[in-house]
């Protein structure tokens, strides 16, 4: 294992003023965004809308490493070029999502544990022969009267070590999801209490099983209300509690933490991050590792459209910049209004 090259990919993911594009949505997730504009998922369409985003002129001074999925990560631009390919040679990082998605706990109604570890270690060896740097693995848990319980706490930090510890090896930098799901009418304190006992046992298990935090970095969700509550908290307090929370639970060692949107409208995953990055300096970047909250408005300008390719890059291109602007704490709504029409 090169540790230098470990940390030195996770550093430049978290460069100033990028973030990643999460584009992994496995082919059960993109057919229910497709669906919402009324495009077919075919493998040509997944790759067409791919495609668009990876093409997009100039994007690469906002976005530092795309998450492919296992059949995008063997696919190519109309020209023939493989998207690792193309994505390296705009100076973009090509990553992986390698979990098989979160499955029904057994014993444990309603919560999940992830999958994907049985032939990992193979899995990341093609990975990286296939170009991919760094990889990501997404542990979900929902907010309920007992849940997320201790029993899902700790299995599912378990496997996010595992997860490390192999691609650590393999020479790839770990992206660690713990995702507290937003769903439901909990409060912003719930939220808080149940991200902040998630976060602990997943750095517990990274120090047990030997992670070089260097090397790694984390995806966890901001602490916000449930999207059901009747009292929604303000973006400062949604800014304070998420930075309490890692100020607490993430070592400095950390280069960065991405956050994920996690079903958040685009423009409040921008302020969010804003705010946050507005009480900086911190000890790790803020960046961004958005899937929904950087695709919705080029999605739905797309619409499976060939002359609409054009009006859907604007869009994607605009978003990335305003997460830019966000990552220095200089973000403002007032910016939006700067969008070329789609
Ligand atoms: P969202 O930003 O849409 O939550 O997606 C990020 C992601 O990669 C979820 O695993």
């Amino acid at each position: 294992m090169n540790v230098s090259e470990l940390e030195a990919t996770a550093r430049a993911i978290v460069a100033p003023g990028k973030g990643i594009l999460a584009a992994d949505e496995s082919t059960g997730t993109i057919k229910k965004r497709f669906d919402k504009i009324g495009v077919e998922s075919t493998e040509e369409n997944r790759r067409a809308y791919r495609d668009l985003l990876f093409t997009t002129e100039g994007v690469e001074e906002f976005i530092s490493g795309v998450i492919l999925f296992d059949e995008t990560i063997r696919q190519g631009s109309a020209d023939g070029t493989p998207f690792p390919e193309l994505l390296d040679s705009k100076g973009i990082i090509p990553g992986i999502k390698v979990d098989k998605g979160a499955k029904p706990l057994a014993l444990a109604e309603g919560e999940t544990v992830t999958e994907g570890l049985d032939g990992l270690r193979a899995r990341l060896e093609e990975y990286r022969g296939l170009g991919a740097r760094f990889a990501k693995w997404r542990a979900t848990y929902s907010i309920g009267e007992s849940t997320p319980s201790e029993y899902c706490v700790w299995v599912n930090a378990h496997a996010l070590a595992r997860y490390a510890a192999l691609c650590q090896e393999a020479g790839i930098v770990a992206i660690v999801e713990p995702e507290v799901l937003m769903d439901g009418d909990h409060s912003i304190k719930a939220s808080l209490k149940a991200t902040r006992r998630v976060l602990q046992a997943v750095y517990t298990e990274l120090h047990d099983q030997r992670i070089d935090l260097w090397g790694s970095l984390l995806k966890p969700n901001m602490v916000l209300s449930g999207y059901e509550a009747s009292e929604r908290a303000s973006v400062d307090e949604v800014a304070d509690a998420t930075l309490e929370c890692l100020y607490r639970h993430v070592p400095a060692a950390v280069p960065g933490i991405v956050f994920l949107s996690g079903g958040q409208s685009d423009e409040d995953a921008t302020a969010h991050l804003n705010a946050m990055n507005a009480r900086g300096p911190h000890p790790w970047q803020l960046s961004f590792s958005y899937g929904r909250a950087l695709q919705a408005p080029a999605l739905k300008a797309w619409r499976g459209k060939p002359e609409n390719v054009e009006a859907a890059q604007r869009a994607y291109y605009h978003r990335a910049k305003m997460n830019s602007a966000a990552r220095t704490g200089m973000y403002a709504p007032e910016m939006e209004r700067d969008a070329v029409p789609a």
